[in-house]
């Protein structure tokens, strides 16, 4: 059976921070500090899975954002990624946003395959946006 997604809050900063060590390479993780700051957010949100993946995103009036999303990767293309996305989108349109928005390194292609699936489009870049040199790619989805 396939386990119901769980609402993301500060107390789950400690699994949360176990995904995200797990799902992002070394100078990307988010420690569970910074993870749990950002659920507890004003219009903060997320969800996590149990078989291992979070994503947490932030409403501010009729905008929304995706702050992280990440599975492990030994449960990778399993549609887990999709889920969350989902379920975020969702809450989201429940939360009355109408617009969702993403920031991704441009090589992180496995990233944009999934956001494009989801009805993302590009919408702008960031130069040299990452320490690494590499640009973000802001982009954008209508919810409703
Ligand atoms: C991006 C990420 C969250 C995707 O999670 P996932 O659970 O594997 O995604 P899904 O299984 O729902 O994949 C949905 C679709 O996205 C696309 N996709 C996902 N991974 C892909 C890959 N490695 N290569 C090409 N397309 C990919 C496919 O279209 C896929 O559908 P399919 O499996 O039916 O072909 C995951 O790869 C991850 O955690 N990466 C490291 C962290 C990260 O980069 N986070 C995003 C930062 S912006």
């Amino acid at each position: 059976m396939i386990p119901a997604l769980e609402p993301a809050t500060e107390l789950h900063a400690p699994a949360m921070a176990a995904i995200h060590q797990a799902a992002f390479p070394p100078g990307e993780v988010w420690s569970a500090a910074v993870l749990g700051l950002h659920a507890g957010l004003p219009g903060g949100f997320g969800f996590i899975d149990p078989r291992g993946g979070l994503v947490l995103a932030r409403t501010i009036m009729d905008e929304s954002e995706i702050l992280t999303i990440g599975v492990l990767p030994q449960a990778r293309r399993l549609g887990l990624g999709t889920r969350l996305l989902r379920a975020a989108m969702d809450q989201a349109l429940a939360r009355d946003a109408r617009t969702m928005f993403l920031e991704v390194a441009e090589p992180n292609s496995a990233a944009r395959a999934l956001y494009t699936s989801l009805g993302f489009t590009d919408v702008g870049r960031r130069k040299r946006y990452y320490s690494n040199g590499d640009d973000a790619l802001v982009m954008r989805v209508a919810l409703a």
